[in-house]
């Protein structure tokens, strides 16, 4: 286990210009400084994202499995905790993606539990008539 540099949310802040620039996606800091000219999204949407949490922006374009390899290479470190800045990541994240699993799971169940009793009434009425 390698202990992460922490960024502070100074120096997100300090890092946002196309000389030099730092993202923040899921609580971990990368540069993209060299990056961003082959964004195939453009950098002015990278660029906008400076000094915040791009966490959000960053999951709502549903990123392929390749674009989030990339991030390791890029790593600057992680962002430290209690910054004061609004995450849109971590624990709340993580409960929606709890939720959505269980309401996924739950329709799952509406549709095994009318499926599994009109199985059984008709496995009784074949049994039923059968000896009838
Ligand atoms: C370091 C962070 C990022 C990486 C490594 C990255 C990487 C990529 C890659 C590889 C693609 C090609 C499609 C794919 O493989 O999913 C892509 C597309 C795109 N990205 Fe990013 N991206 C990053 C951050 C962002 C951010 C913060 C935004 C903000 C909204 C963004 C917006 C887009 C858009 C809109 C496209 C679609 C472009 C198109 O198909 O025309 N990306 N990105």
């Amino acid at each position: 286990m390698s202990a992460n540099k922490i960024v502070t949310l100074d120096e997100l802040r300090a890092n946002k210009s196309k000389d030099k620039f730092y993202i923040l996606i899921h609580e971990k800091v990368y540069d993209v400084t060299k990056f961003m000219d082959e964004h195939p999204g453009g950098d002015e949407v990278i660029l906008a994202e400076g000094g915040q949490d791009a966490t959000e922006a960053f999951e709502d374009v549903g990123h392929s499995d390749e674009a989030r390899a990339l991030l390791p290479g890029m790593l600057v470190g992680d962002f430290e905790k209690g910054s004061g800045l609004k995450l849109k990541s971590g624990a709340a994240a993580a409960q929606a993606s709890r939720v959505a699993g269980a309401v996924e799971q739950g329709s799952n169940l509406m549709y095994f539990v009318p499926l599994g009793l009109l199985g059984g009434y008709f496995a009784w009425r074949y049994y039923t008539t059968g000896s009838a």
